[in-house]
């Protein structure tokens, strides 16, 4: 397994570009199968998450033809199988949204349950009864949900129980081929959902207020091809502006876009960097100071996301004063505290794990250290790029899921970072 070798303690200073939002362009993968025609997308980030989902879609008998630019064109009218097998689906929660779109266009779908998930149960009760409403049989059989519908989807109200992003995308996408109207409330409002609706509006899809609680979806007979642009991560940006505030350095994020970040900027200009935003993307400066501890509360969008919390943890740990962080998307959502702790952090977990006390110290050591899941990953190497000696982060293939070139974005910016190849 390859590993991150971190010589800490410089502070980051330089430009890169944002790449495209992987939680969109899984989405839009899966989308291509309401299509009749050829759909391409582009600015695709090359990350292993997108790799499963073609994988996956190759099983299904799908032609996808991606070029060496990453678009990647999808002929779903190529289909020969409607199942999705437990290998491909058990490594990544996203493709279970397969279901709906093979359930709309073809009237069946059988898809492994995704299972478990190192950030908790993360449950698809919401995705299955949001199907239902639209008509869907649902049956589980041997840890496979078995979809069918004879013709088509019917159009429905439904209400989300709670803001689910998965859920507002998956039974959006399963709407646009239903007979009729669906109002869909309670929606999740995330950038990338609006991104998703984009795409399929350009497929021929009828769907008004996304990013707003209630989507209305007039559904259509048929879809078409399109080509459609994936928008800058937002995740994948904020990440590089927390590590450069951390280390009290300066970055330029080209192509981030402010408006799906406002929350975080607001927190890193209370943690005391200077902000700049022009036409290009977003720059940060921290001219050298230690940060100050901002506290905060994960929320659904546009509150502070859950994917950027355990990098601001990192940001707190060194930062002047003490602050609370408070997660409530997901349960066990703070795997990374103990190891940052072990890097000489000082912080306590209350609440039932659902709170992080955090009281930041003047500097963190180096340590080998490990994480389970993504954001966790990358919030080591913020750890180790502003530790003092060589830090050694391990299983980072979860930052391969979702971080594009992680090394070369941030060697780009003046860390000394490389990468342990091992068998
Ligand atoms: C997506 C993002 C992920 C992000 C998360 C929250 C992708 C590929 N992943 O995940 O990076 O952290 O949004 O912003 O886009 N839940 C249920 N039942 C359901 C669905 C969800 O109980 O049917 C719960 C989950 O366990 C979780 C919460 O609702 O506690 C939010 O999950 P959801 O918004 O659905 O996240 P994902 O779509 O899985």
């Amino acid at each position: 397994m390859d590993k991150l070798l971190i010589h800490g303690g410089t502070r980051l200073d330089g430009e890169l570009r944002a790449s495209g939002a992987k939680n969109s362009a899984l989405k839009m993968l899966t989308a291509s199968l309401l299509a009749n025609e050829p759909v391409t997308i582009s600015n695709v980030p090359h990350l292993r998450d997108i790799t499963t989902m073609i994988e996956i879609l190759g099983s299904l008998g799908v032609e996808v033809v991606v070029d060496e630019k990453m678009n990647i064109e999808i002929h779903a009218n190529t289909i020969k199988s409607f199942t999705a097998g437990y290998d491909l689906v058990k490594t990544m929660r996203a493709s279970f949204l397969v279901l709906g779109p093979m359930l709309a266009h073809y009237g069946q779908a059988i898809v492994s349950l995704p299972g478990g998930c190192a950030i908790g149960p993360r449950p698809i009760d919401q995705h299955l009864r949001g199907l239902q409403a639209l008509g869907a049989r649902i049956e589980m059989n041997e840890g496979y949900v078995h979809a069918s519908v004879d013709g088509r989807l019917k159009g429905a109200h439904f209400s989300f129980d709670f803001c689910t992003v998965g859920g507002t995308e998956h039974v959006m996408m399963a709407a646009t081929l239903a007979e009729g109207q669906t109002v869909l409330e309670n929606c999740a409002r995330e950038p990338e959902i609006v991104d998703l609706a984009n795409c399929l509006n350009a497929m021929g899809a009828d769907i008004s207020g996304v990013g707003t609680g209630t989507i209305v979806i007039n559904g259509v007979e048929s879809m078409h091809g399109c080509t459609h642009r994936v928008i800058a991560d937002r995740v994948e940006a904020a990440t590089y502006l927390i590590a450069a505030a951390t280390t009290g350095g300066r970055v330029k994020v080209k192509e981030a876009q402010q408006e799906h970040l406002e929350v975080v900027l607001t927190k890193l200009e209370e943690a005391g960097a200077e902000i700049t935003v022009d036409d290009e993307g977003i720059e940060l400066d921290m001219k050298g100071k230690r940060p100050k501890a901002v506290s905060l509360v994960t929320a659904p969008y546009p509150a502070f996301p859950t994917d950027l919390q355990a990098q601001i943890m990192v940001m707190n740990s060194i930062a002047e004063g003490t602050a609370t962080v408070k997660e409530t998307i997901f349960e066990n959502r703070f795997m990374h505290v103990h190891e940052i702790n072990r890097m000489g952090a000082n912080i306590r977990l209350e609440g039932n794990n659902t709170i992080a006390l955090v009281e930041g110290v003047a500097e963190l050591n180096a340590a080998p250290v490990m994480a389970n899941d993504l954001r966790a990953s990358v919030s080591l190497v913020i750890a180790g790029l502003v530790a003092k000696g060589d830090t050694i982060v391990d299983r980072i293939y979860h930052i391969d899921r979702g971080y594009e070139q992680v090394e070369e974005k941030f060697r780009i910016l003046g860390a000394h970072i490389e990468r342990i190849h091992s068998r």
